[in-house]
């Protein structure tokens, strides 16, 4: 195991973001706050400061924490930075772990819910990737689902916050709750709206987020054949990405069984009773690292389907927490 105090270097690419800041807090809450933390940015940020375990960090460009030959960097800057620095990184021996699309489909780069498929890291790669935020709640909620029946379909609703396109997104619905002029993160308003629109378009009429849902999960569940339908929705809420994800198994199951597989998950939470009105909500989920799951009941339209309604917090287990636990993770085996 590698030594977790000054010696370890830690860079955080993309620092003053909102995933960023939450990563040098997850970080800090993890045991890291003794490391040697580099906060990088774009230009726009140098000599800017940011608050990092009681301490502040003087914001650096990229090619400034490159050449401290840090550890690890984990980063949240975009998909084209990550393309731009990540390999540079790797070629000074630094293991980035990136919280962006650019490497995620690559089949020689491992896509990682560590609680799920830590396994898939190999003591050379030097390029991880960190899943989508609405994959990664749900492949884990339904991991141990899996394993155990064998998922033959999935249909999947998202209700996304807008904390996931950034602090534009929060800046909008702000202003417009208070009917102020604001310059808008979407096309539409999000205040007292919803659209069932995120990422970009694909031709046959879904979406790049949709897809993700897709071809992620079948990467981390290691089954290319699980048939997956994906719609997203982004709505007015700051707290987390629920779902609302109808599950087909190969097999017949049983529902008590599957409320206690997923008890038992690592990082779920079970969070199901209808007597009390407990189901998760995304202030339920709001600055926790768990999934909770709730509403787990048969699909009586299909005898070995199941509904369930997934919520966390899309900045903390479905970016920052993730990123952090895998960095854990290798720390422990390196
Ligand atoms: P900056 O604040 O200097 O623009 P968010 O998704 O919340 O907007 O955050 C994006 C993060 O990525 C910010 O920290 C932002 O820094 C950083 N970033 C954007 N472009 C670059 C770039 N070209 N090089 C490094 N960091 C970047």
């Amino acid at each position: 195991m590698q030594r977790i105090d000054e010696s370890m270097k830690i860079a955080v690419v993309g620092a003053t973001g909102l995933v960023g800041s939450t990563m040098l807090k997850v970080l800090e809450e993890r045991g890291f706050g003794s490391c040697n933390v580099m906060a990088a940015a774009s230009e726009r940020s140098i000599g800017k400061e940011v608050a990092f375990a009681g301490r502040k960090l003087k914001v650096m460009s990229v090619d400034e924490a490159i050449a401290q030959h840090p550890h690890y960097a984990i980063f949240s800057a975009g998909a084209s930075v990550s393309r731009q620095y990540a390999p540079r990184f790797a070629e000074v021996g630094t293991t980035v772990i990136d919280n962006s699309s650019a490497w995620r489909k690559d089949a020689d780069k491992p896509l990682v819910v560590p609680e799920i498929n830590i396994d898939a890291v190999r003591p050379n790669d030097r390029i991880i990737a960190n899943p989508n935020c609405s994959t990664i709640q749900m492949v884990l909620a339904i991991s141990q689902l899996h394993r155990r029946y064998g998922i033959h379909r999935i249909v999947v609703s998202t209700y996304q916050s807008v904390t996931g396109t950034g602090m534009k997104a929060i800046r909008q619905l702000e202003a417009e709750e208070q009917g102020l002029p604001v310059e808008k993160a979407y096309p539409y308003p999000i205040h007292r709206n919803l659209f069932p629109h995120g990422g970009d378009w694909l031709e046959d009429g879904y979406t790049t987020e949709e897809q993700k849902l897709v071809d992620e999960t079948r990467k981390i569940l290691r089954d290319p054949d699980i048939m997956i339908s994906a719609t997203v929705a982004r709505i007015p809420v700051v707290g987390g990405h629920s779902e609302s994800v109808n599950v087909e198994f190969k097999e017949e199951y049983d529902i008590n069984e599957v409320k206690q597989l997923i008890a038992n998950t690592e990082g779920c939470i079970l969070y199901d009773d209808p007597s009390t009105n407990t189901y998760p909500m995304p202030i339920t989920a709001h600055h926790r690292d768990e999934v909770f799951v709730g509403r787990v009941r048969r699909d009586p339209s299909q005898p070995k389907a199941l509904n369930m309604w997934v919520v966390a917090d899309n900045i903390r287990k479905g970016a920052a927490t993730n990123a952090v636990q895998i960095l854990q993770r290798l720390v422990k085996q390196r």
